[in-house]
């Protein structure tokens, strides 16, 4: 089961990803010196004695447990981290494994790539959202003061393990989180991908489409390694009245959630400012009505967190539009005429 080469590591996704894992710490286990593992709660208790007894060749390991969620993305987790690795005897020749969701993932690779000016550092996601977005890509982040992924690196992993069976105990909002991100990659990629994602009745059912959904990151996250042109904005699809909106919401509603409604909108606007044909408008929100059947409400201050996004120049509001399915997206800015009539149409 070869890796797949990728300039942000080698990277593996399927039901055969911890067998290729173990094959791995067979050929490399002996390079060093310790290794920790870092998770958060949730994972701790329902997957990871799970994937410990699948690998064999691990070795003697240390699990360090954070509390789950955002929260712990924090300067103050960062800095416990160090001093408990350090504790474990850590030094430059050790192996840090990130296991858990983006949360985990992203700090863990914050961390490894910090410790002792870096160590080296695999990535296991364990939720959707990581499978198919945290983990590709190479960006490890922290936030600071409330802002999300202030600080943070573009770092090369050892090696990405996403095990599907892993997913078995993923709670239902979770599945939803990616499901949003899952349909926005389909639509970035068009052809079959985003006709198939269209018949998916059950998240089982998306199980099969997962290896090419994770692909459709991997293809624009190689196409611009290091954000060098506007190539990554096709990932902000859905995400900036998305953000706005779970902002706005203060904790209201998840992201996953937010990030439908932002691709429904923004959806609107595109077909408004004739960027995107009403056919493919329409399929688009068809399929996000059929998964999200309650609107979210959409508060008076929506306007303040729009005009705090950081895509947005000289004061006016920049979206990334779809134009199509695998037809990429045009950045525009758009009249507030045009934004009312969405917000309207949303509600
Ligand atoms: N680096 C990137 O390119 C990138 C891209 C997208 C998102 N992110 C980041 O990812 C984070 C969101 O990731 P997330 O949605 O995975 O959130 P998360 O890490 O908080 O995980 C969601 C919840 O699911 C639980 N969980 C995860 N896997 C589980 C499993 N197999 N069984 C049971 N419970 C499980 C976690 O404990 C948590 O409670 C955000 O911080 C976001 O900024 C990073």
């Amino acid at each position: 089961m070869p890796l797949r080469e990728t300039y942000f590591g080698p990277w593996i996704l399927g039901e055969d990803a911890l067998e290729a894992l173990d094959h791995w710490l067979a050929e490399h286990r002996s390079d060093y010196s310790q290794v920790c593992i870092l998770t958060d709660e949730n994972v701790h208790e329902a997957a990871v004695p799970r994937v410990l007894a699948e690998l064999a060749h691990l070795g003697e390991s240390a699990v360090l447990e954070i509390p789950p969620g955002e929260d712990s993305k924090c300067p103050e987790m960062l800095a416990q981290l160090w001093l408990a690795l350090l504790e474990n005897g850590m030094d430059r020749q050790s192996l840090l494994i990130s296991m858990g969701g983006g949360v985990v993932t992203d700090l863990g690779g914050f961390l490894a790539d910090t410790y002792m000016r870096g160590i080296d550092h695999i990535l296991l996601p364990t939720s959707l959202l990581g499978m198919v977005d945290a983990s590709i890509g190479g960006k490890t982040a922290i936030d600071v003061g409330g802002y999300k992924n202030l600080a943070g690196s573009f770092a090369r992993s050892a090696g990405i393990f996403a095990w599907t069976p892993v997913l078995e105990s993923l709670p239902e909002l979770e599945w939803r989180a990616g499901w949003a991100e899952c349909i926005k990659h389909a639509f970035l990629q068009g052809g079959s991908l985003w006709a198939s994602c269209q018949t998916v009745q059950t998240f089982t059912d998306l199980l099969p489409h997962l290896p090419a959904l994770a692909e459709a990151k991997v293809a624009v996250v190689e196409a611009d390694p290091f954000e060098h042109t506007d190539t990554r904005k096709a990932l902000n699809l859905g995400h900036t009245l998305g953000h706005a909106l779970e902002s706005a919401l203060a904790g209201g509603a998840s992201h996953g959630d937010c990030v439908a409604a932002g691709l429904w909108m923004e959806s609107i606007l595109a077909e408004e400012m004739g960027h995107l044909h009403p056919t493919h408008g329409q399929a688009l929100r068809r399929l996000i009505d059929r998964w999200w059947t309650t609107r979210l409400p959409l508060p008076s201050n929506l306007n303040v967190y729009l005009h705090g996004d950081k895509k947005n120049q000289s004061g006016q509001i920049r979206f990334a539009l779809p134009q199509g399915p695998g037809q990429g997206i045009v950045l525009a800015t758009v009249s507030d005429e045009i934004l009312q009539k969405a917000l309207a149409q949303y509600v």
